[in-house]
C-alpha cells in the first residue's frame, strides 16, 4: 500500500509486523575488497556471511508469513498420498481454478517436464520473452525459442506500462510461417524477468488467447511472478478489479499453468496445473521419473504446505504489491538522484543500466560485471550481473555484447525496510559520483557454459583498490 504523506509524497508502507528477525552483518570496506577479489569479482561466489543486503534474487529469499510457518508444522510426510498435497491442490483450485495439479521441485523442473511432454525436435516455442531456464529446456529438447516482443521492450528508458506484451501481428505471422503443428505451445511469462520484471496487460493476454485458440496451439502461462503481474494490471489497467478477479480472468484463458513457487508464492518449490485431462495425462508419467511421486514432486511436505498458504495470501492486494511497491520506491529514489535505471519500475527488482552508469567501461570489458562488483565493494549489497558475462560466447568463441547491460538489484518480498533501500540508494549515488574510478574486468577462469555462475575475473589496473581508497577518504575504514 502507498501511503500519502502530508508533504504530498507517498511511500510504500509495510502492511505487516516483523516478528522474527535474522541478524545481518556489514563487513568493513577492506574486508569487502578482499571478499570480492577472492570471489573473482563475481557476486555469485560471495558467501552470505560477507553480505549486508542480499539483492541477488527474489527467488526463495522472501519473508514468509506466520500462517505459512504455522502450516509447515502440519506437514504430512508420506511418499504417496500425503495430505499436504491435497491442501495444495485445494489452494490451486480455489486461487487459480485448475483441477489437475502436478508438483515439481522448482520452476525449471516444471519447464523440463513441459519440454519432455510437448517439445519435439524441430518444433518452435513462442514466448513474449525467454527466461534462461525456460529456453534451456526447449533447446535441450531440440526445439527453438521465438521471442515476439514489441520493439519498445528493449528500451531501458520508457513509459510503456506493459513492455512484456506479445506482438500480436508477429504471433499470427509466426504461427502461419511455421504451421500450427510445429508450434509446441505459446508461453506468456508474467512480469517478464529478463527485460526488467515488465508485465503484460490483461488485454494482451486475452488477445494472445484468441490467436492461439484459432490455431489450436496450447497457451502456457509462466506464473512465477503472477501476483506482481496481477498487481500491475490492477495499478495500470483495471483498478476496478481485485487481484483475485484479475488472476481468475487471466487463468480463464490458460491451457497449462506453471510456476516457480519461490517468488510470488513466497516459498520454495514448483508446480504445473491444468483443467485438461489430456495435458495432465501427457505430463504425469514424467513426474516420478524426474521429480518424485506425483503427490510430492521432489518437494518437502513442509514447502508444499507453505506454497498452499502462499498462493492464497498473494491474492491480497497488500501482499501482491509488497515487493513491487518497494521496487517502485527504489526506482523513484534513483531517478530523483539522477541515476540511470530501467523504467517503468518492474516487478522483482530495480535494474541499473550499466552502460549509462559506467559510460567509459566498454561492454566487452564486462560493464555490468564491474558495476556489480563495485556496488558490493562500496556497500556490502549484492546485486546480479545481467549483461555480457551472462551471455555466453558465440560458436566462434567471441564475446557477444548483451542486448541490455544491466545490474539487477532484487527486492525480496517483505524482507527489507525503507532504511535498507535508502542506504543502498545513497551508496549507489556515491559510486555514480566516483564512476571514473571503475574500470572493466578480465576473465582468469572461464567455464564453457553459463559462465556467470562460476567464472572468475580480475580488475583491470586494480581499480578496486583505488575505489576503496576514495571510499575510505569519505567514510573511514569502519563503514
Ligand atoms: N520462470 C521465471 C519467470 C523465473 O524468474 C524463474 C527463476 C524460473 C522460471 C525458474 O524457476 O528458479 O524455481 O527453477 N528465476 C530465478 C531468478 C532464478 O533469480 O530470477 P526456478
Amino acid at each position: 500500500m502507498q501511503i500519502k504523506l502530508s508533504n504530498g509524497k507517498s511511500i510504500p508502507m509495510e502492511m505487516h509486523k516483523i516478528k522474527i528477525v535474522q541478524q545481518t552483518n556489514l563487513p568493513p570496506v577492506e574486508a569487502r575488497q578482499r571478499c570480492i577479489k577472492e570471489a573473482g569479482y563475481n557476486t555469485f561466489l560471495l558467501r552470505t556471511r560477507d553480505i549486508f543486503l542480499d539483492m541477488l534474487t527474489d527467488s526463495g529469499t522472501n519473508a514468509m508469513s506466520d500462517n505459512q510457518l504455522a502450516a509447515m508444522m502440519q506437514a504430512d510426510d508420506a511418499y504417496a498420498g500425503c495430505e499436504s498435497f491435497y491442501r495444495l491442490q485445494s489452494a490451486v483450485e480455489d486461487v487459480l481454478g485448475f483441477k489437475y495439479l502436478l508438483p515439481a521441485h522448482q520452476g525449471r523442473a516444471a519447464e523440463h517436464l513441459l519440454a519432455k511432454a510437448f517439445v519435439k525436435p524441430g518444433d518452435v516455442v513462442i514466448m513474449n520473452y525467454h527466461f534462461t531456464t525456460s529456453k534451456a529446456h526447449v533447446d535441450l529438447a531440440g526445439g527453438k525459442v521465438l521471442e515476439l516482443y514489441k520493439p519498445g521492450a528493449m528500451q531501458t528508458v520508457s513509459d510503456d506500462p506493459f513492455k512484456g506484451n506479445m506482438d500480436l501481428d508477429k504471433l499470427e505471422e509466426a504461427i502461419r510461417t511455421y504451421g500450427a503443428e510445429k508450434v509446441s505451445y505459446v508461453r506468456m511469462e508474467a512480469t517478464t524477468n529478463l527485460i526488467g520484471g515488465q508485465p503484460f496487460s490483461l488485454e494482451n493476454l486475452l488477445a494472445v488467447k484468441k490467436i492461439t485458440a484459432k490455431h489450436g496451439v496450447p497457451l502456457v502461462f509462466d506464473g512465477s511472478l503472477i501476483s506482481e503481474n496481477a498487481f500491475f494490471i490492477h495499478e495500470r489497467e483495471h483498478p476496478e478489479m481485485s487481484i483475485s478477479e484479475i488472476i481468475s480472468e487471466m487463468m480463464s484463458v490458460v491451457d497449462i499453468f506453471y510456476m516457480s513457487a519461490r517468488k510470488s508464492a513466497a516459498a520454495r518449490g514448483g508446480l504445473i496445473a491444468t483443467n485438461q485431462k489430456a495435458f495432465f495425462d501427457q505430463i504425469l508419467p514424467w513426474v516420478p521419473v524426474y521429480e518424485g511421486f506425483s503427490t510430492y514432486g521432489g518437494m518437502s511436505s513442509r514447502e508444499i504446505e507453505a506454497i498452499a498458504v502462499g498462493l492464497r495470501e498473494m491474492t491480497d492486494l497488500n501482499v501482491a504489491g509488497s515487493g513491487a511497491e518497494f521496487v517502485e520506491f527504489f526506482v523513484r529514489r534513483l531517478v530523483e538522484e539522477g541515476l540511470p535505471v530501467v523504467t517503468p519500475a518492474g516487478g522483482l527488482a530495480c535494474h541499473l543500466d550499466a552502460l549509462r552508469f559506467l559510460p567509459d567501461v566498454p561492454q566487452l570489458d564486462f560493464t555490468s560485471g564491474a558495476l556489480s562488483a563495485a556496488i558490493y565493494l562500496v556497500s556490502g549489497v549484492r546485486g546480479m550481473e545481467r549483461g555480457t558475462v551472462s551471455t555466453d560466447r558465440d560458436e566462434n568463441g567471441n564475446n557477444v555484447p548483451a542486448g541490455v547491460e544491466l545490474v539487477r538489484m532484487a527486492v525480496p518480498r517483505r524482507l527489507y525496510t525503507m532504511s535498507h533501500i535508502e542506504y543502498t540508494v545513497d551508496r549507489l549515488k556515491w559510486l555514480y559520483e566516483h564512476r571514473d574510478l571503475v574500470k572493466g574486468l578480465r576473465f582468469v577462469e572461464e567455464p564453457p557454459v553459463l559462465r556467470f555462475f562460476f567464472g572468475k575475473m580480475e580488475a583491470i589496473d586494480n581499480w578496486d583498490l583505488k575505489l576503496m581508497e576514495a571510499f575510505i577518504d569519505d567514510f573511514g575504514v569502519n563503514c
